[in-house]
C-alpha cells in the first residue's frame, strides 16, 4: 500500500485539491450529486485499488447530509480494496460527547461506530471540541490544531497591550496555547448554557481590560451566542478593539452579523468550513500529518 490519493468528498473539494497539490499525489475522481428529495448520490471513479485514500469531507451544515456521503465514499473505497484515511477537517457531533440529561445519546460514539463500520482506519480532524472525544474511536485518530496558524494572523495586528480570552472554561487549554504563542496574557470566563434552552450567560461582571485589544478564542462560532455574550462583557469593561478567533466558522443563521452588532471589529475562521471568514487555510496542517506518518 505504497501509493497515496486523495478523494475529494462533495463537501471539500478545494482543500481536497489543495491538499492533493500540497502532498504531490493523484486527487482522484469523486462524482456527487443530491436528488430532489434530500437522497445523496457519489460515485468513485479512480481507481483506489490497494492505495492509502485519504478521503477529504468536512461534516459542516447540512451536517447529516455531508455525514451519510462521508459514510458513502467510505464504504465504497473500501469495497474496492483502498485503505481509507478519512480527513474530516470539521467532526459534527463532537460536542455530543456525554450524557449531559439522562437519555441522551452520546452522538459521537455512534459515528465513531459509524466511521468504523464502513472500513475508515484512521481519522484525522481539526480541533476536536474535547480532544477526550478521540476515545470514541477504536482506530487511530488524531486532532491537529489550527491554534498557531490562528495566532500567526494576529501576531501580524498592531495590537494595543492585547489579551486573548476564551468564552469558556473548556476552552482554557486552547487560549493558553493562543497566548503563549502570541507571548500575551490570558484568561478564560465561566460561561454556562441552559441545557433545555441553549441559552448563554456569563458569571463575571467586569475584567481587566480597559483600553486593552482583546482576542476571544474558541472552537466554534455557532449561533455567535457565546461571543456575543462575552464581547458585551469586554465593552462594558472599556476594551479598545474586540477580535474573534476561531477554527470552525459555522455561523448559523445571522450569527456574523449579530457578532458585529455586539461589537466585534474582525472576525477570523479557517476554511475547515467555508464562510465570508474562512481566511486561514488548514491544508498545511493536514499536509503535516500525513508527511509524518
Ligand atoms: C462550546 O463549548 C463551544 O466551544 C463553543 O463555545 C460553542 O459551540 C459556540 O456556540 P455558539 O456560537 O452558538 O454560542
Amino acid at each position: 500500500l505504497a501509493e497515496w490519493v486523495v478523494a475529494p468528498g462533495p463537501a471539500s473539494r478545494e482543500l481536497a485539491s489543495a491538499l492533493a497539490k500540497a502532498l504531490k499525489v493523484e486527487l482522484v475522481d469523486v462524482e456527487g450529486r443530491v436528488f430532489p428529495d434530500g437522497e445523496s448520490k457519489v460515485r468513485l471513479r479512480g481507481e483506489v485499488r490497494d492505495r492509502n485514500v485519504i478521503l477529504v469531507q468536512s461534516t459542516y451544515p447540512p451536517v447529516d447530509r455531508h455525514l451519510v456521503q462521508l459514510l458513502f465514499l467510505a464504504h465504497r473505497i473500501s469495497e474496492e480494496g483502498g485503505m481509507v484515511h478519512a480527513a474530516v477537517p470539521y467532526l459534527a457531533y463532537a460536542r455530543q460527547d456525554k450524557e449531559f440529561l439522562k437519555g441522551e445519546v452520546v452522538s459521537l460514539a455512534v459515528v465513531a461506530h459509524l466511521l468504523r463500520s464502513v472500513g475508515v482506519k484512521r481519522l484525522v480532524t481539526v480541533d476536536i471540541h474535547s480532544v477526550e472525544g478521540l476515545g470514541y474511536f477504536s482506530f487511530p485518530a488524531f486532532s491537529t490544531s489550527a491554534t498557531p496558524l490562528l495566532a500567526r494572523h494576529f501576531e501580524e495586528r498592531r495590537l494595543k497591550d492585547p489579551v486573548a480570552i476564551s468564552p469558556d472554561l473548556g476552552g482554557s487549554n486552547r487560549v493558553e496555547a493562543f497566548a503563549r504563542l502570541m507571548g500575551i496574557e490570558h484568561l478564560a470566563l465561566s460561561k454556562t448554557r441552559d441545557r433545555f434552552t441553549g441559552e448563554v450567560s456569563v458569571r463575571e461582571t467586569s475584567l481587566p481590560v480597559d483600553g486593552r485589544d482583546v482576542v476571544l478564542v474558541d472552537d466554534i462560532i455557532s449561533t455567535g451566542g457565546s461571543m456575543c455574550r462575552a464581547a458585551e462583557l469586554l465593552k462594558r469593561s472599556g476594551a479598545r478593539n474586540i477580535y474573534a478567533a476561531c477554527t470552525h466558522p459555522l455561523l448559523v443563521g445571522d450569527a456574523l452579523e449579530r457578532l458585529k452588532a455586539a461589537g466585534i471589529r474582525e472576525v477570523v475562521g479557517t476554511n475547515t468550513i467555508p464562510s465570508p471568514v474562512s481566511r486561514i487555510d488548514v491544508s498545511s496542517l493536514l499536509r503535516d500529518y500525513f508527511e509524518s506518518m
